[in-house]
C-alpha cells in the first residue's frame, strides 16, 4: 500500500529553481477587491446600551492595516468605568427585555442578524482583510459566510431549548462577558454572540485591539436590527479592558478565546466566583500522513491547514507527522506546492497568504524560527517576493525536527510547519499526543478503519480525516488539556450559556 513516487528530475533541483519554474507558470494578473464603497469611519466610540458613547478615559487607539501599516481608524479605549456601564446596560436589558421575550421572538432577532450579515457580506470581508491582513478569499468565503451561518443555526435553537435538553429545564445565565482574539475577528464574535443570544443571555463583547473594526460594524448591524438596547454591548480596548470585563462581579458567564497564558490568568482571576467559564485556547495540531494516503490531496490539506490565513489559526496543522517511507515524496511535493503560493495584498482575490496580523506577532514568529535553526532543524522558506511595507512572513517548513525543539512544542501562530517522521501508527499517536495542547488533529490514509483506530487514540477535540479545517455551525469545537474546555458550536455549544437541572 506504499505509494511509490517516480524519481522526477525536478526532485533533484534546488527548491529556488523550482520556485522560479512554478512561479512563472502560475502567475495571475492582479485582481484586487476595491475598497471604495466601504466606509470606515475615522473614529469609533463604544457601543453601550444601544448608544455610541465616548470612553470615560477620553483615550483612543489606532487600528492599522498590517499589510500597508496605514492607520484605518481609531477606536475608543474602554476602562473599568465603561465596562461597569456596559455590564449594567446588559443587566438592565436582561431583566427588562431579553428574559421577558418569547423564545421564538428572540430567535427572530438572531435570524435578522444573520440576514443582515449576508447582505453586508462584501463590505465585512473587505474590512476584515484590511484590518487583520487575511486574504479576501478567506474572509469572503469562510469568515463572513460562517459568521452568518452561525447566527442562522443558533436562531433555530432559540425556541427549541427544551428539546435540546429534555426534562432538564434549561435557563439562561444572565450577562455574558466575552473576549475574543484577532485571528477570526467577526467569526469569533459570531461564535460568542449567537449562542448567548439564542439561549436568552445578554452580552458584553470585547474584540482584540488589532482587529476591532468588524465587531464595530457588527454593532452597527445589531443597531439596525433593532435589538433592544443593551442586549449586545461592544467595548474596545486591550488586555486591561478584557481583564476588567471578565473580572466584573456582575458578569455571570465568561467566554474567552485566545492564548493559553491569558486563559490561565482569567481562570485564576475568577476562581471562587460563581461565574461559568469556557476557554478556547492554543493548539499544536498534528497532521498525520500515512504512506497509503492520497498524497496530493494530503498536500493540499497540509498547505491549507498551516499556510492559508498565515497560520493564524488555533487549530492550524502546525506539525506534520509523516510515515518515514513517504517522507521524501511528501516533503518534495510540499516544497513544490509552497513555491506556487501567492503571498501579498490581502485584498487580491488570488492571494493565498496575507499579512501577519501585527508587528508583535511577526517578531514572535521570527524568534521561534530562529530557535528552530539554532536547535538544529533544517529550514526551507518559500522564495516569495515580499511587499516593502507591512508585516510578512514567507511560508516555512522545518525538517529534521525533534520532539524537544521549541518549534515542535510551542504554538507559533504563523505560517510555519514542523515536520517529523514516524514508523508505526503507535509512534504517530504518541508523537501527536506529546504536547500540552489538544485542540485538533488530521489523519490522512486510504483506510477508513485506520482513521477510526487512530482518531480514537488522539487526545484532540476535533479530528479531521482526509481533509482539514472544515467547519460547520452544527459541529462542536473545543479542546483537551491546555487547549481549554467547553464546546462552541452545535447543541453542545448551547450548554455553555445555560443552566440545566
Ligand atoms: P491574547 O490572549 O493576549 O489576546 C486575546 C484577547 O484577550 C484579546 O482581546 C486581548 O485584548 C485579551 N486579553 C489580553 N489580556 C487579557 C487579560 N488579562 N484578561 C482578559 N482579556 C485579556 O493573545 P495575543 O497576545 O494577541 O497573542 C499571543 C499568542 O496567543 C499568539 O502568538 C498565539 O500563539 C496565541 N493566540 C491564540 C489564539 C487562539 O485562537 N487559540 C488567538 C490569538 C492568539
Ligand atoms: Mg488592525
Amino acid at each position: 500500500m506504499v505509494t511509490t513516487e517516480p524519481k522526477e528530475s525536478a526532485a533533484k533541483k534546488p527548491a529556488n529553481e523550482l520556485a522560479i519554474q512554478f512561479g512563472s507558470a502560475w502567475e495571475y494578473a492582479p485582481a484586487p477587491e476595491t475598497p471604495d464603497h466601504v466606509k470606515i469611519e475615522p473614529r469609533y466610540e463604544l457601543f453601550i446600551g444601544g448608544k455610541w458613547q465616548a470612553p470615560h478615559s477620553k483615550k483612543y487607539f489606532d487600528t492599522i492595516s498590517p499589510s500597508t501599516e496605514e492607520k484605518l481608524s481609531e477606536v475608543a479605549e474602554a476602562d473599568a468605568t465603561d465596562i461597569d456601564n456596559a455590564v449594567k446596560a446588559a443587566r438592565v436589558a436582561y431583566e427588562k427585555y431579553w428574559s421577558k421575550l418569547r423564545p421564538i421572538d428572540r430567535g427572530k432577532y438572531v435570524y435578522r442578524i444573520s440576514r443582515a450579515l449576508q447582505e453586508k457580506a462584501r463590505e465585512l470581508a473587505i474590512v476584515e482583510s484590511m484590518d487583520g491582513g487575511k486574504p479576501i478569499k478567506e474572509s469572503r468565503d469562510f469568515d463572513v459566510v460562517q459568521a452568518a451561518a452561525h447566527f442562522f443555526y443558533y436562531a433555530g435553537w432559540a425556541d427549541k431549548l427544551a428539546y435540546a435538553f429534555p426534562g432538564r429545564n434549561p435557563r439562561a445565565l444572565g450577562v455574558a462577558g466575552q473576549v475574543i482574539p484577532w485571528n477570526f475577528p467577526l467569526l469569533m464574535a459570531a461564535w460568542k454572540l449567537a449562542p448567548a443570544l439564542a439561549t436568552g443571555n445578554t452580552c458584553v463583547l470585547k474584540p482584540a485591539e488589532t482587529t476591532p473594526l468588524t465587531a464595530l460594524l457588527l454593532a452597527k448591524i445589531i443597531e439596525e436590527c433593532d435589538l433592544p438596547p443593551g442586549v449586545v454591548n461592544i467595548v474596545t480596548g486591550a488586555g486591561a479592558t478584557g481583564a476588567a470585563l471578565v473580572g466584573h462581579p456582575d458578569v455571570d458567564k465568561v467566554a474567552f478565546t485566545g492564548s493559553t497564558d491569558v486563559g490561565k490568568r482569567i481562570q485564576k482571576a475568577i476562581a471562587g466566583s460563581k461565574k461559568k467559564i469556557t476557554l478556547e485556547l492554543g493548539g499544536k495540531a498534528a497532521n498525520i500522513v500515512f504512506a497509503d494516503a492520497p498524497l496530493d490531496q494530503a498536500i493540499e490539506g497540509i498547505i491549507g491547514g498551516i499556510f492559508f490565513n498565515q497560520g493564524h489559526v488555533c487549530c492550524a496543522g502546525s506539525r506534520l507527522l509523516v510515515e518515514e517511507s513517504a517522507a521524501p515524496a511528501v516533503i518534495r511535493k510540499l516544497k513544490d506546492r509552497m513555491a506556487t503560493l501567492r503571498l501579498g495584498d490581502p485584498l487580491d482575490k488570488n492571494t493565498d497568504v496575507g499579512a501577519i496580523n501585527s508587528k508583535m506577532q511577526l517578531e514572535k514568529i521570527r524568534e521561534l524560527c530562529a530557535s528552530g535553526e539554532k536547535e538544529g532543524a533544517e529550514r526551507f522558506s518559500a522564495p516569495c517576493a515580499m511587499p516593502k511595507r507591512g508585516y510578512w512572513f514567507a511560508p516555512t517548513i522545518f525538517t529534521g525536527v525533534s520532539q524537544s525543539h521549541r518549534i515542535a512544542r510551542e504554538e507559533i501562530f504563523g505560517p510555519v510547519l514542523a515536520v517529523q517522521t514516524f514508523r508505526t501508527p503507535e509512534e504517530a499517536i504518541e508523537k501527536a499526543n506529546n504536547t500540552m495542547y489538544g485542540l485538533s488533529a488530521g489523519i490522512w490514509t486510504d483506510k477508513g478503519s485506520k482513521s477510526f483506530w487512530v482518531a480514537q487514540r488522539l487526545k484532540a477535540g476535533v479530528v479531521w480525516a482526509n481533509t482539514y479545517n472544515k467547519f460547520d455551525p452544527s459541529s462542536p469545537f473545543g479542546g483537551f488539556k491546555e487547549s481549554g474546555f467547553g464546546r462552541e458550536g452545535g447543541r453542545q455549544g448551547l450548554l455553555a450559556y445555560l443552566e440545566v437541572d
